[in-house]
Parts: structure tokens; C-alpha cells; sequence
């Protein structure tokens, strides 16, 4: 049994499984509801003769993206084409792969979307041989298996099998493709655990926008690029992101789950829905504090012989400090956005809001914190504190990562 601890490095991970015209070929089914339940994300690519075994429309089930199965569709080609396919596997899992397969890659042919990827990808490639064991035995497959060998280094080219026993055919003996769940087992072991692997953490990003009526609205000087770059971060280093976010200009982080939100009050809502499954909270937005008490329904007009303008608002509610009051609180990290007195300020907010750890940053100098590209912060948490002197916020979300990490192992250990 595959233990779970190995499955989480597939977490995000990207695998582009090929399948070959084998009668193994049905056992793939599984194999992507394995990668899936892992939280891999998979496109699969099939080849003719597979899909005499099984039918993309199931396995476009399974894995959620279409299946690809033409090296010359144009439709196919203005999607995901070849070489997007190519570069974006992390892993390309061939499975089966038949005789016919492994003669085609040993002599380097392009001549079908399979055997493109394979010579355009950078990714390494996993081999599932399955075939009768005659096959397998025969001089022709083991120089090609040979060649294989010399041509692809063995960091790029990987055997998974094949298993020995009984056959479709009724023969004994090698030539059986490897069960879906040692494949899964063994894609796993592509890749190392990042220190946040099986954890889900949720970031807050961005401004929000608070509707006085229909076009107009409060809002700040928030560009979301802190939260964003930590998102980016955390999936490096092996979480799973959800990135709650208020409107900014900034693309979606590679494989970071993005939910919109304009007001404080969606995103309690949206950060409520998630609490169950969130093992850290980590709140960068700048949540307006006030809200105007109501939105007009239309367009406020300008009134003549009125110079002034009264707009009544109402307190937001904390987020962060809702998600750190609640019963399946996660582990909560603040920020303070300060323009004074930032450490005072700061302490006051971790302890105020039940924070497990607070980023503080002087928001006065325009040089760092809002919409800059770099930062500069210091770091507390009740047992400590660290400076965080100016950098890029891209470097900033790694140091805040490994801060934060330290901690909340301690205080998972301490619980267990
Ligand atoms: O987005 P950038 O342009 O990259 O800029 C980054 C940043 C300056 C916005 C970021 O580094 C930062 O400091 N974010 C926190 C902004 C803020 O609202 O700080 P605050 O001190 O007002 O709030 C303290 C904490 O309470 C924050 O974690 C905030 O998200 C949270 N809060 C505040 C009010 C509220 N109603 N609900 C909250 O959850």
C-alpha cells in the first residue's frame, strides 16, 4: 500500500500520462483517479490504437481536461499543442507503454502526438512496458530497450516494470504493466516533499473595494503583489493555495486556486467557507475598516447648492481576526500595515486579534509596501521575533514561508 506521506508529493503536480494501444490500457482509468485523488492535475494524451481500449470520453471524465489524441488537429494545436503539452508536464508517465511505443522513441520518431512530447518535453519520462512476455523477450524490444538506455540519460528516462505473472493472453512470465497504484506510488517518487506538502493554505490579497453606489466605490493602494508573491511561494515549497483575492491587475500564480472577492464582507464569507479545510491563514489584504452604511441603487447626483457631501459608514468585520476566534481556527498570520510606532502597533494586533504571528511593515515609505516590488518587515510571534531587511517581495514570501513554517510545526508537535 502506498503510504499517504509519499502520495502528497503529488500535490499539484503536473502529469501528463500517454497511453499506448494495450489491452492494459483499461487499467489507466484507475490510474487517473489515483493522480487525481493525490491532487495531481493530469492531461492525458492517447495514442489510435489505445483508444480501441478505452474511450477519451472516460478518461476526460476522470481527469477533468480534454484528452488529446491528434498531432495535426488545428483546434487541439490552437489549445494545448504539443509543445505547451511538452513543457508543461512535470512528469510524463507513458503507461501502457507498448513494444511498438518503445521501438518508435528508440528511433527518435515524431510521427504522432505521443511520440512528439516525448522528444519536446524537458520532464522526465516514465516507461510502464506492458506486452506479452515473448514480446518483451524478443531481441528486437530489448536492443530497442538497450538503445533507450544509451540515448536517454537515467535521470530522463525511468523503467516502472514490468511485473511478471499471468497474462491476458495466458501466457507467465515478465511483461505485465505495473498495478495503477505502484505507478501512482512511483510517479510520487519524482518528486522531493516540499515542507508544506498535504498542507492547505489560504492567502488574502489584495484591496477590497467598498460600493458607495454603482461606479464608485472606497478602496487603497493595494496591488495584491505581497499576497500574490506569497501564494507563489507557498505552492513551491509543496502547499496547496487558495488565494482569496481583491480586484488587482496581477495574473493567477502557477497553480494557485484564485477565488475573487471585492468586498470585506465576501471575503469573510469566502474565508468562512474554507475554514474546515485550511491548515494556515495568512491574511496580506487591505481590508477596508469602514463600509459606506448603504450602497445607492443608482448614481449618486451632484445636488446644486450643495458643496458637501456626507457618506455614513459602518465598521467591516475583522477577517482575520474571526478566523483566529473561530472553533477550527488554522494557524493565523496578520499582517500591520503601519505608518508609526510600527512594533507597538504590531504587538498590539497579534495579541488584539489572537494572531499566532503578525508581518509588520511601514506602509509610509513609498520605496516598500504598497504596490512596490520590494519590502521590508519585521516578524513577530509570542515566543519571537525576526527583521526581514528590504528585499524583493518574491524573496520576502519565501523568508516569511520558513518563518512561519518553524513555528507552526513546533505548535503541531506540541499538539500531538
Ligand atoms: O498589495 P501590495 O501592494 O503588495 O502591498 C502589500 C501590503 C502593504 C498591503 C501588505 O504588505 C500589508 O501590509 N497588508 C495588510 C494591510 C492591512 O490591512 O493592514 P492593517 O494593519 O490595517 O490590518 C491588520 C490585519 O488585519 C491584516 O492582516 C488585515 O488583512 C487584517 N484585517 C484588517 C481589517 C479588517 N476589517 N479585516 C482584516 O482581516
Amino acid at each position: 500500500m502506498a503510504s499517504d506521506n509519499i502520495l502528497s508529493r503529488l500535490q499539484n503536480k503536473r502529469i501528463l500520462l500517454g497511453i499506448t494501444g494495450g489491452i492494459a490500457a483499461y487499467k489507466c482509468a484507475e490510474l487517473v483517479r489515483l493522480y487525481k485523488k493525490a491532487g495531481a492535475e493530469v492531461h492525458v494524451v492517447m495514442t489510435k490504437s489505445a483508444q480501441e481500449f478505452v474511450t477519451p470520453l472516460t478518461l476526460q471524465a476522470l481527469s477533468g481536461n480534454p484528452v488529446h489524441t491528434s498531432l495535426l488537429d488545428p483546434e487541439a494545436e490552437a489549445g494545448m499543442g504539443h509543445i505547451e503539452l511538452a513543457r508543461w508536464a512535470d512528469l510524463v508517465v507513458i503507461a501502457p507503454a507498448t513494444a511498438n511505443f518503445l521501438a518508435n522513441l528508440s528511433q527518435g520518431k515524431g510521427d504522432d502526438l505521443l511520440n512528439t512530447i516525448c522528444l519536446a518535453t524537458k520532464s522526465p519520462i516514465a516507461l510502464a512496458p506492458a506486452m506479452n512476455q515473448q514480446m518483451w523477450a524478443s531481441p528486437a524490444t530489448q536492443n530497442n530497450i538497450s538503445t533507450l538506455k544509451t540515448l536517454f540519460s537515467s535521470d530522463r528516462l525511468n523503467w516502472m516494470g514490468p511485473a511478471e505473472g499471468e497474462q491476458a493472453c495466458g501466457d507467465i512470465g515478465p511483461g505485465r504493466m505495473l498495478e495503477p497504484a505502484q505507478i501512482t506510488e512511483l510517479s510520487a517518487s519524482f518528486f522531493n516533499e516540499g515542507i508544506f506538502s498535504g498542507q492547505h493554505i489560504v492567502i488574502t490579497a489584495g484591496p477590497t473595494q467598498e460600493a458607495i453606489d454603482p461606479v464608485r466605490y472606497i478602496s487603497n493602494h493595494s496591488s495584491g503583489k505581497m499576497g500574490y508573491a506569497i501564494a507563489q511561494a507557498a505552492v513551491d515549497l509543496g502547499a496547496k493555495v487558495t488565494l482569496i483575492s481583491g480586484p488587482t491587475n496581477l495574473s493567477t500564480p502557477e497553480r494557485v486556486t484564485r477565488i475573487n472577492i471585492k468586498s470585506a464582507e465576501q471575503l469573510l464569507e469566502t474565508s468562512l467557507l474554507l475554514i474546515s479545510t485550511t491548515d494556515i491563514f495568512i491574511a496580506s489584504a487591505a481590508v477596508a475598516d469602514y463600509r459606506p452604511s448603504e450602497i445607492a441603487e443608482h448614481k449618486i447626483k451632484k445636488v446644486d447648492g450643495e458643496d458637501q457631501m456626507i457618506i455614513k459608514l459602518v465598521k467591516n468585520p475583522d477577517i482575520v481576526a474571526t478566523v483566529a476566534q473561530h472553533p477550527e481556527r488554522p494557524f493565523t498570520v496578520g499582517f500591520a500595515a503601519e505608518t508609526r510606532d510600527v512594533k507597538t502597533y504590531a504587538h498590539s494586533k497579534l495579541e488584539r486579534k489572537n494572531l499566532d504571528m503578525i508581518v509588520a511593515n511601514d506602509v509610509s515609505n513609498t520605496n516598500i509596501g504598497f504596490n512596490s516590488d520590494n519590502n521590508a518587515a519585521s516578524i513577530y510571534w509570542p515566543e519571537g521575533q525576526k527583521e526581514l531587511e528590504l528585499m524583493s517581495k518574491t524573496q520576502m514570501a519565501k523568508e516569511i514561508l520558513l518563518t512561519v513554517h518553524a513555528t507552526y510545526s513546533k505548535s503541531r508537535s506540541a499538539t500531538k
